[in-house]
């Protein structure tokens, strides 16, 4: 069904969005991540990777409506730490995480059960990533363990090993192991289980050994980051600064200069000297962004492909308006509502990532 905010040209659909913000001024928070194209957040109250837009979900008790222009797990996780007077929406229920959707709790427990036959459990703690969706942090949440995101993963890792013996991390096997490496565990410490085989394809003896078990979920967008573009990139530009994002494979992160959240990464471009010339591994609406921002830098993706988040790409700003006029006729539209019993546990891996 086409809506009829999608008929509108672009300068009225933008006009439209600031008249009805003015409407709705101290009713509606509209948060941005980073990957949003900037049709959007240019709108957003606030923007953040999903560490810092968890954290304003949480100091966003006044706002009776929180829009949140992100994917479906970031809207999940701040319903889960706003309020019960707030409402989280999301203007495109389409707008999901892949990543997220590769660990269902059906196979995050089953392949729990699995372990189980062989360790003792108990001293395994689970992290998620908090890309994942609010049955898997409640799954974490009620056996101890933590969410984590791209900027905290080593520090929340590090806790799970002064709780446990071993981490069960999913389902980012690249954000896993990159942390689990920054820790100092080994590479015959960390095993990966593979959905669909028997004991994720190990042997019991390499699962008793092992320190950090990964799921092997990844990001199609960062798994298009290679040893080789950082290598051509360095012969290219002798002097050039590397930069990517946690979530893409061990090889490319050891190659580069650094790596670090969306957030780490605006900060690491913003700290730099100007004339500096930057090559990033992340998607592509943020580096995009960074080029506009800092024109006394030269700032090239990493990758030759498109390295674009076509989920995070479905809000459009004809969706936010739709929302916005929505409101403004007192109807709640596309509302993240997590049930409260999956909230409970949920709520519990959040708080201990914020807490940590
Ligand atoms: P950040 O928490 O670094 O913003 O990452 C979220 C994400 O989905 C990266 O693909
Ligand atoms: Fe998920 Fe990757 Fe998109 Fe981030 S960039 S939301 S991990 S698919």
């Amino acid at each position: 069904m086409i809506r009829q905010q999608e008929l509108l040209d672009t300068k009225t659909v933008f006009e439209q969005i600031t008249a009805r913000k003015k409407e709705l001024t101290g009713k509606v928070l509209i948060l941005a991540h980073h990957y949003q194209q900037e049709d959007v957040y240019q709108f957003a109250d606030l923007t953040g990777d999903s560490l810092k837009l968890a954290r304003q979900a949480v100091e966003a008790g006044d706002y009776p409506y929180i829009i949140f222009c992100g994917v479906h797990f970031m809207a999940e996780s701040a319903d889960i730490l706003a309020t019960d007077k707030q409402a989280v929406i999301l203007p495109d229920l389409e707008a999901g995480c892949p990543m997220a959707d590769m660990a269902s709790t059906k196979e995050v427990e089953e392949a729990w059960q699995e372990i189980s036959q062989v360790c003792d459990v108990q001293s395994v703690i689970p992290v998620t990533y908090v890309n994942s969706s609010a049955r898997i942090k409640d799954f974490v949440g009620k056996r101890g363990g933590s969410v984590c995101t791209s900027s905290n993963a080593e520090r929340v890792l590090a806790w799970a090993l002064s709780k446990g013996e071993k981490i069960f991390f999913f389902p980012d096997e690249h954000l896993g192991r990159n942390s689990s490496k920054a820790l100092g565990i080994s590479g015959d410490e960390i095993v990966l289980w593979q959905r669909g085989q028997k004991l994720g394809g190990n042997s019991p003896q390499q699962l008793q050994k092992a320190k950090t078990i990964l799921w092997n979920g990844y990001c199609h967008v960062h798994q298009e980051f290679t040893e080789e573009q950082v290598r051509t990139w360095r012969e290219k530009v002798p002097g050039i600064k590397i930069i990517v994002h946690p979530e893409s494979p061990y090889e490319v992160v050891k190659a580069a200069d650094m790596y670090g959240s969306t957030e780490g990464i605006i900060a690491a471009v913003q700290e730099s000297a100007p004339g500096s010339t930057w090559a990033i591994g992340t998607e592509v609406n943020l580096v995009n962004r960074l080029k506009e921002q800092h024109k006394d830098k030269t700032i090239h993706l990493l990758a030759d492909t498109s390295c674009t988040c076509s989920t995070m790409n479905r809000i459009k700003p004809a969706n936010l308006l739709w929302v916005l006029d929505n409101l403004t006729e007192g109807n709640v539209v596309n509302q993240i509502s997590v049930d409260k019993k999956t909230a409970e546990g949920a709520k519990l891996a959040l708080d201990r990532m914020l807490e940590i």
